[in-house]
């Protein structure tokens, strides 16, 4: 099993199942709505992920505008849960198609959100696509159209995904097992 920084990181999806998703997710995409598209990662969980699929995109033909927005949760565990932009898009979405990437879908307010103030700025369509969905800790009445993988109810790293600021760069989504035996 991978040990990374005395960490014991249990591989959940390898990095060419995940390749091989987002040829497909592309493939996808591409029949869907895409006028004028443009995709719109959600940072920052998403970076690399939004990285591989824009390059999918592009070898099934695709050539969207690229943005980011960074949006954050406030008092999640509290009665009043919300989401607040932390930096904000430049382009203007009205009449266009735009893809929303994220790596996971949970409760499913992030997305929510986000998919909701694009329609109110005038979006055509709006489509998500996310790498992981945790079905069960689902809270909104939300779907996202192209999904990587259905994800098991762990807390996951890896491929962008962090915890405490840490592993966003390996190849592959892992479960943080706990500390590796030391052999000193
Ligand atoms: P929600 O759908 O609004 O609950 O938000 C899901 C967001 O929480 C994701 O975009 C991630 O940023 C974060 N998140 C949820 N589960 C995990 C995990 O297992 N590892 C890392 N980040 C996670
Ligand atoms: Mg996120």
């Amino acid at each position: 099993m991978p040990i990374v920084r005395g960490k014991i990181i249990e591989p959940l999806f390898t990095a060419e199942q995940i390749a091989e998703r987002n040829r497909d997710i592309a493939r996808q995409i591409a029949e869907g709505p895409t006028r004028d598209l443009l995709v719109i990662a959600v940072l920052k969980g998403s970076f690399i992920f939004a990285a591989d699929l824009l390059r999918a995109l592009h070898d099934v033909g695709l050539a969207p505008e690229v943005e980011f927005i960074t949006l954050s949760s406030y008092g999640a565990g509290t009665v009043s849960q919300g989401v607040r932009i932390v930096k904000d898009i430049d382009s203007d979405v009205k009449n266009r198609d735009v893809l929303l990437i994220d790596d996971i879908l949970e409760s499913g307010r992030t997305l929510k959100f986000a998919k909701e103030l694009l329609y109110e700025r005038g979006a055509r369509n709006v489509t998500l696509a996310v790498l992981l969905d945790k079905h069960v800790k689902r809270k909104e009445d939300l779907e996202a159209d192209y999904v990587g993988f259905e994800c098991p109810d762990y807390f996951v790293v890896g491929y962008g995904m962090d915890v405490a600021y840490a592993f966003r760069e390996l190849p592959f989504v892992g479960i943080v097992q706990g500390d590796a035996p030391s052999d000193t």
